[in-house]
Formats: structure tokens, C-alpha cells, sequence
């Protein structure tokens, strides 16, 4: 059988801008080897390892018995809506109202819904490096040029105004934050995120600031965008519920945007998936109103990953790794391997990784890099320990 090319088929010339998720090919291609009988000890995907809480389960089950279980408004039911702001505004003392509230079938589709309906064709967006994956492609799916903004990983990839002005030209219209990041786990300072902010209000320019791993900030101070009201007016904060109550199958994020942005946001949404399913709404209610301790001890057990698996790269000679300071990935650079045994690039290096090696990490190039690979530590401890043994032994034979 052979396969037709997508001039063949006539695929839109959009589609064909894009790339598939590096992180999700990398999941597909551990799990092909998994269904070999192979035993891969998994670094690739970016979730936590924990289960959902008890309570938030018992809302969704409840929400089945009770028959709640047909359509709901487009951008989500009131009480949910109002659960989030309330949520948002009692922790990062920002003033949410539920108009400014769209919930959504994850954080993922809350920004592709906002980029859709922000960035135009030849529309400019600013992009710090390294950047999540899919940054990039969605801004190109909507037409629009990513300028990426360089980072010094000496400096453990800040983001200051200043960088971010040298890059805005006519065509600017956003920049998009990503703090704490993946993949880099480096947070910006609330000082530095402030200015930014200021600057692109001054500018007439959109901020763009995912925050779905904002309650994973290891920091004792977490900040929020939100909290800066006076520019409220110029950014759009994206959040999920994936990371922080470990619901990443449920799919539940939301947007946090001037009412008539959250307005196009909801038209856009009516047009394609309409609401996020009517049970986890029920229980994303139950996780934002219920008791929070949960969210604190994952924090906390991250941290303790975080400085185990610090102490395994580290150990191994060669490599170089910034300290994370939230989220739950690690960005190893592997620069000082590249030239031997044939090892051209990243995804060489996480290639032969995977199928030598037995360990599933993401190759920088995804994230804009070619000198690092990405390593996701929401694992338990006996794994990281097998990963980091099977990472040492194949870097050694080098
Ligand atoms: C930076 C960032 N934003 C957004 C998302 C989307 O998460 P979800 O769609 O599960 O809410 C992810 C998931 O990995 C992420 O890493």
C-alpha cells in the first residue's frame, strides 16, 4: 500500500505548518517498545505520578448518579467559573469575575483557543527559549511568526524587559510567558514578570502567561500575573487543573481574560468542542473548593525528586543541569557528549537513549535547543534511581 502525500490529499496549507507534539512522539515510541516486552523506565511525559485526590474522583462519580450529564454553557456552569476566579483570586490576590472566566477541555485548548483569537496572519509573537512545545506550532496554526527571545542558561534562562524590548517590532502583537517553565523548570521573579507586563501594556502588546504550573513553584514567594490588576486589561492567563490536582486525563483548564477576550474565546469554543465535559466540571468544582493540603504535599514531594534527580545528573561526568525551581522537569545540558560515538545532536542523544538504554527523555530540539534533553522527574524515587543508573552507565561507555 502506498501512502498519499498531503499534496495528494490536499491538506490545507496550515496543517501542513505544524508538527506533531515532540513529547507525545516520544511517549508513543517508548510505548512501541513497552509493547515489545521491553522495560523502559519512562522520563518522557510531562505528568504527575500521583492518583487524582479521593474527593475529586467521588464529585465525578456523584455527578454520573445524579444525571449531570447533559450539555452545560458553553464556557463552563457558573459555579464552576466562579470556583475558578474565587480560586485564583484567594491565592494569587488577583480580581477575577466570572465573566473574565472561560473553562476549557484542558490548558491546551485554552490557549489554542486564545492564540486563535489574538494572533493574526504575519502577527509577531514573542517566544523565550527554550519554550514549551507547543508554543510554537499554535502560533503558527493561526498564521502568526514566533521571534525567539534567547536566553543565557548561565543566567538560568531569564526574561527580563529589556531582552523582550529589543525584539518588539510593528508587527509585535504578544509574548508569551511560561513560568514556572517546561521544560526549563526556571521561574521568573515576580520583579522581572512585572516589568514585562508593564512594558507590553506600555507597548499595546499581549502577554500570554501559562501558569498551568504556577502551584508548582518551589519558591516560598508564588506570584501570579493576575496579581497585577492595573494591567489586567493586557494579558490573558492560562491555567489547568492537569498539574496541580494530578488530573491530566480529565482535561480541565480555563483562561483568564478581559470578558470580550473570554467572549471570543467561548464563540470560538461553541464552533468546535462546546464545554468541557459536564462531570469533570463537578469535579474540578470539588478540587478548587475542597481542602488544598493535597496540591502543598505534592509540592513538596516534588521538591525532594527534584534534588534526587539533581544528584543523579550531576554525578554523571560531563553533564551540566540548571536547578529547577518548579514544575517537574529537569533540562540536563549534554553539549559535552555530542561528537562521540557518532553523537550528532539531542535527538541523537535521546534516541539512542531510548533504544540503547531503555529511557524515554525529549530531545532539546523540541524546545528550541539542541544542547539539552528534557527529563520529567514525576516519578517515584525507585524509578528515578533505575533511569538515572541506566543514564550513567550508557554516558560512561561514551
Ligand atoms: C507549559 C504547558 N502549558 C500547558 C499544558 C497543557 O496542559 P493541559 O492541556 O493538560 O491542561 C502543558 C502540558 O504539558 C504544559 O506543559
Amino acid at each position: 500500500m502506498t501512502t498519499a502525500t498531503s499534496e495528494e490529499l490536499r491538506l490545507t496549507d496550515r496543517i501542513n505548518r505544524i508538527e506533531p507534539s515532540a513529547t507525545m512522539t516520544v511517549v508513543a515510541e517508548a510505548d512501541k517498545l513497552r509493547s515489545q516486552g521491553i522495560d523502559v523506565v519512562g522520563f518522557g511525559a510531562g505528568e504527575p505520578h500521583f492518583s487524582t485526590p479521593q474527593h475529586i474522583k467521588e464529585a465525578a462519580i456523584a455527578a454520573i448518579q445524579e444525571n449531570f450529564t447533559k450539555y452545560t454553557p458553553v464556557a463552563g456552569t457558573a459555579e464552576l467559573r466562579d470556583a475558578i476566579a474565587h480560586r485564583h483570586n484567594m491565592d494569587f490576590d488577583s480580581d477575577y469575575r466570572r465573566e473574565e472566566v472561560i473553562a476549557s477541555v484542558g490548558g491546551k485548548q485554552a490557549l489554542f483557543n486564545a492564540i486563535q483569537v489574538l494572533v493574526d496572519h504575519r502577527d509577531e509573537v514573542i517566544l523565550p527559549v527554550p519554550y514549551w512545545v507547543s508554543f510554537k506550532d499554535i502560533v503558527r496554526y493561526a498564521g502568526g511568526d514566533c521571534v525567539l527571545l534567547e536566553t543565557d542558561e548561565n543566567q538560568g534562562f531569564r526574561v527580563t524587559a529589556e531582552m523582550v524590548a529589543r525584539l518588539i517590532s510593528p508587527r509585535t502583537k504578544a509574548i508569551i510567558l511560561n513560568s514556572p517553565s517546561n521544560p526549563s523548570g526556571a521561574v521568573m521573579s515576580p520583579e522581572d514578570m512585572t516589568e514585562v507586563v508593564r512594558l507590553a501594556h506600555q507597548r499595546g502588546i499581549w502577554v500570554l502567561s501559562d501558569e498551568c504550573y504556577v502551584y508548582l513553584n518551589y519558591a516560598a514567594r508564588n506570584f501570579s500575573v493576575g496579581a497585577l490588576r492595573e494591567y489586567k486589561e493586557r494579558f490573558v492567563l492560562l491555567g489547568s487543573l492537569s498539574k496541580t490536582y494530578a488530573m491530566t486525563g480529565w482535561r480541565l483548564g480555563y483562561a483568564l481574560a478581559p470578558s470580550a477576550v473570554a467572549g471570543a474565546i467561548a464563540k470560538l469554543q461553541s464552533q468546535s468542542t462546546s464545554n468541557p465535559t459536564s462531570i469533570v466540571q463537578k469535579a474540578a468544582v470539588a478540587a478548587l473548593k475542597g481542602p488544598q493540603d493535597c496540591v502543598e504535599q505534592m509540592r513538596l514531594e516534588y521538591i525532594q525528586l527534584r534534588d534526587h534527580v539533581m544528584e543523579g545528573l550531576r554525578s554523571i561526568p560531563g553533564m551540566t543541569c540548571t536547578m529547577p525551581e518548579g514544575a517537574f522537569y529537569a533540562y540536563p545540558n549534554i553539549s559535552a557528549f555530542l561528537g562521540r560515538a557518532g553523537l550528532k545532536s539531542a535527538s541523537d542523544v535521546a534516541g539512542r537513549l531510548l533504544r540503547e538504554a531503555h529511557v524515554a527523555t525529549v530531545p532539546g530540539e523540541g524546545f528550541g535547543t539542541s544542547d539539552h534533553i528534557r527529563i520529567s522527574y514525576a516519578t517515584s524515587r525507585a524509578e528515578l534511581d533505575r533511569g538515572l543508573e541506566r543514564m550513567r552507565k550508557f554516558f560512561a561507555a561514551l
